[in-house]
């Protein structure tokens, strides 16, 4: 028996930068979650005296978060995990959930039908770099003065929504924070 495909949903920077070797890339979802802009980046983002923010899942009955899923080749699966492990190291952990893939509709993406199980990564609340819920604008403001080894959080805020609406999704919590990210930034 061939080994086993092996699935990763990416619903943050790997969105826009999957740097690491995938087979296929497909839009996708996974249903029970939200993405949230409520965990704290000191080492890409931002610093330790000034973390960033970026996203996580948080479980939501009836949310949808879309994203994209990329099969890894078995062969490779190990190492790239081991780099995406590292990379994560500030507060992430590895689950395993159902996707959902999509194809075009008349209106936007719609289900397939095909389901498979996905790794992802998820900061959870009680992981040091945690911030948690705050107001949108605050969040904003965060992200638009904060910068860290990896780049301006405001840069990661904006790949992220103009991918998602690359790939016809919705997602208010991200375009809320855009739109008042992008003006804090370059005020008129
Ligand atoms: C992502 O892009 O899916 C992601 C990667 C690392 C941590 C959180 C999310």
């Amino acid at each position: 028996m061939p080994p086993p495909d092996v699935w990763l949903f990416g619903y943050g920077s790997l969105v826009w930068r999957p740097a690491f070797d995938h087979a296929e890339r497909h839009p996708a979802f996974i249903d029970g979650w939200t993405r949230r802009f409520w965990q704290g980046s000191t080492d890409h983002r931002g610093v330790p005296e000034a973390p960033g923010r970026v996203v996580t899942l948080v479980a939501e009955p009836g949310a949808r978060c879309w994203g994209v899923a990329y099969r890894i080749a078995p062969e490779s699966a190990d190492e790239v995990f081991a780099g995406l492990d590292h990379r994560e190291r500030g507060g992430y952990a590895r689950i395993e959930l159902p996707v959902h893939f999509v194809e075009p509709g008349p209106a936007g993406p719609v289900p397939s039908g095909r389901v498979a199980g996905a790794r992802m990564y998820l900061a959870t609340a009680d992981n040091p770099n945690y911030l948690g819920e705050a107001p949108l604008p605050a969040i904003a403001a965060q992200i638009a003065r904060c910068r860290g080894p990896s780049g301006a959080n405001l840069e990661y805020l904006v790949r992220l929504a103009e991918a998602l609406r690359d790939l016809g999704a919705a997602d208010d919590h991200v375009f809320a924070l855009e739109r008042l990210a992008r003006e804090l930034a370059s005020p008129l």
